[in-house]
């Protein structure tokens, strides 16, 4: 089935404990300028939600009590643990998902539904506008990019095509060279990224990181390496990327890198 387009509107974390769901937020506003909406806590998972103004942001800590089957399904954390899609076809591609025998982590009528999405990483949609409602206030830095690192170029190639066929994302270029494979697709908002690179294909499919666009690319690579974070990649080097407050990874690039991409 094709799906015409269709928005990627949600991004969900799981994060090792509330103090690392509290140092994520704090970074995200400093740096970026997200915004933090509300907190939730329900079925054992404790969510600070925040918004760039496309995504609905969840900065989850699953409790011991929340639904294990659900709180593992990306590996351990810290981890970005799923993406989300507002769909308009809610009652369509819930039959479709189902019938198609993905793993699913949602509960029988639960919504969003969750499930593991070929390639292995875990996605979820909604009717609209159910996260983008929760997305609505302009923010001076939105996220322009989200990459998936798969464990083969097999599981690349495959989880590329599905969210082409199924999730009507445009296919852009595919780059290979010594090894590592990239399929750069978008959804109009963002440059997403499918990922496979033989020197760190071990542990479980990953959604790697996301990404920020800057116009002041060495004065903010500067101002985050001074708070001491972990980097990923040589100071200097485009695209910068380093290990976010609460363990995720964050990669931030020169204008128009990633919107040459979408
Ligand atoms: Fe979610």
């Amino acid at each position: 089935m094709k799906a015409g387009h269709m928005k990627i509107t949600h991004l969900a974390y799981n994060l090792s404990s509330p103090e690392d769901a509290e140092a994520l937020k704090d970074h995200l506003e400093r740096f970026y300028g997200l915004r933090y909406l509300s907190t939730r806590d329900r079925r054992g998972l404790l969510t600070l939600d925040m918004t760039d103004g496309t995504f609905a942001l969840a900065l989850t800590h699953y409790r011991p009590d929340a639904p294990q089957k659900e709180a593992t399904a990306a590996g351990q954390p810290p981890l970005i643990h799923h993406i989300g899609f507002d769909v308009d076809n809610f009652e369509q591609r819930s039959n479709d998902v189902i019938k198609s025998g993905l793993e699913l982590f949602s509960a029988p009528g639960q919504v969003p539904i969750k499930f593991r999405a070929p390639g292995g990483t875990v996605a979820e949609f909604a009717p609209t506008p159910f996260f983008g409602k929760r997305a609505n206030l302009k923010t001076p830095l939105p996220i322009k990019h989200i990459a998936l690192r798969l464990p083969s170029r097999k599981a690349a190639v495959e989880a590329s095509q599905y969210y082409i066929d199924v999730w009507g994302l445009r296919s852009d270029e595919v780059r290979e060279n010594e090894g590592r494979y990239t399929h750069d697709l978008s959804d109009g908002n963002i440059s997403f990224a499918v990922t496979y690179h033989p020197d760190d294909c071990d542990g479980p499919p990953r959604i790697h990181h996301i990404g920020f666009e800057v116009e002041d690319f060495e004065e903010r690579c500067r101002k985050i390496q001074d708070t001491g974070v972990k980097l990923q990649t040589t100071r200097g080097k485009v695209p910068f990327r380093y290990i976010a407050p609460g363990g995720t990874a964050i990669e931030i690039v020169p204008a128009p890198y990633f919107s040459k991409r979408i």
